[in-house]
């Protein structure tokens, strides 16, 4: 069973081939970010435009690596929401219309749905687990009960993990998206520099904040713009690791409180290489299962729509040509 998955939700174009709901024979993702990083952040306009152009050759070029035809598919899932709302029309009117003029089932996927189930591109788990789902859009802690159940917890109530990671990149001159580049910087600097806070929210609390750390960096850059090349990779350390402590206690104290024995990572952001080693960590101090996937497959990518995808119209579920695109669609 071949499922197509298209992904156009932000700023990545993207397409995948699945077989079998787990193995990947195609998975192709045509990146925007040479074109947005002039800017420091993604321009929705510019966005759609690259998504028209690059759609119908991504597709073409994840079927061609695949050796299928579009008649091999027994479905296609295409992101729905939440994104931007021109970049999502893009892939959605085109695989409306494929699934249309080929009747081919399709489902429309929740973005968030997909991160949180790219785990079973890499490996089984067992349900329930813990997710973490951190990128450049949201910062949300979720229990996955089984495909299609999920639990929300709690999330930031300001900036996104991945959007801080972005603006500070963005003040340290470091370019667009930030989040690898401030990882590759911190390997050099030390973590203890700088003490950045960690916000304090209630006790018992499953929120996230990131505000107060962003601006608490762009003071520290204001103070002493002159600062020296190891000064700047101790600021991305300390900044960084203020970030993976909070998300690693609000994560871990989570999963000891709900008593759920294993944690799974999800989201750009979990593509980081100290929040996958502190949270393995974390997690094996606390005798916890701890997965993640490799880090493409924590970006986004046209496999874990398909996946998603999969397990939908395995359930029997259709989506027909009335659905639209959903900005702010929840999960
Ligand atoms: O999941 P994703 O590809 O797109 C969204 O749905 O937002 O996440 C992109 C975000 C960006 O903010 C990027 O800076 C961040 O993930 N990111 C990282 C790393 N790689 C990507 N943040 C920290 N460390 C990384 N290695
Ligand atoms: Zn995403």
């Amino acid at each position: 069973m071949l499922v197509l998955g298209v992904e156009t939700s932000c700023d990545d174009t993207a397409a995948a081939v699945l077989a079998d709901g787990k193995r990947i024979v195609a998975n192709l993702v045509s990146s925007q970010d040479e074109i947005h990083s002039p800017y420091g952040g993604v321009v929705p306009e510019l966005a759609s435009r690259q998504h028209v152009r690059h759609i119908l050759p991504i597709i073409d070029g994840a079927l061609k690596q695949a050796g299928a035809g579009l008649g091999d598919l027994s479905g296609i899932a295409v992101t729905r929401g939440p994104g931007l709302v021109g970049s999502l029309l893009v892939g959605l009117s085109v695989v409306k219309g494929i699934a249309y003029r080929r009747s081919i089932p399709y489902v429309g996927v929740n973005h968030l749905e997909a991160h949180l189930l790219a785990i079973f591109l890499d490996r089984e788990v067992a349900f329930p687990y813990l997710a973490l789902l951190a990128s450049g859009g949201h910062t949300l802690l979720y229990v996955a009960r089984d495909f299609g159940d999920y639990q929300h917890l709690g999330g930031t109530r300001d900036d996104a993990a991945g959007e801080a990671y972005d603006k500070v990149a963005k003040m340290m001159g470091l370019g667009y998206p930030g989040g690898r580049a401030i990882d590759q910087l911190s390997k050099s600097g030390n973590p203890k520099a700088v003490a950045f806070p960690r916000a304090r929210l209630k006790k018992g609390s499953r929120d996230f904040s990131f505000s107060g750390l962003k601006t608490a960096v762009w003071h520290h850059l204001k103070e002493r713009p002159e600062g020296a090349e190891s000064d700047k990779a101790d600021i991305a350390a300390s900044f960084q690791e203020a970030v993976v402590d909070m998300l690693a206690a609000r994560t871990i104290g989570a999963a000891v409180d709900l008593n759920i024995p294993r944690v799974v990572l999800a989201g750009g952001v979990a593509a980081n290489s100290r929040l996958r080693q502190r949270m393995a960590e974390a997690t094996r101090a606390e005798g916890m299962e701890f997965h993640v996937p490799p880090p493409a497959l924590c970006t986004d990518n046209g496999a874990m729509i398909a996946l998603a995808g999969y397990h939908m119209l395995r359930r029997g579920l259709r989506d027909d040509l009335h659905l639209n695109a959903d900005a702010d669609l929840t999960l």
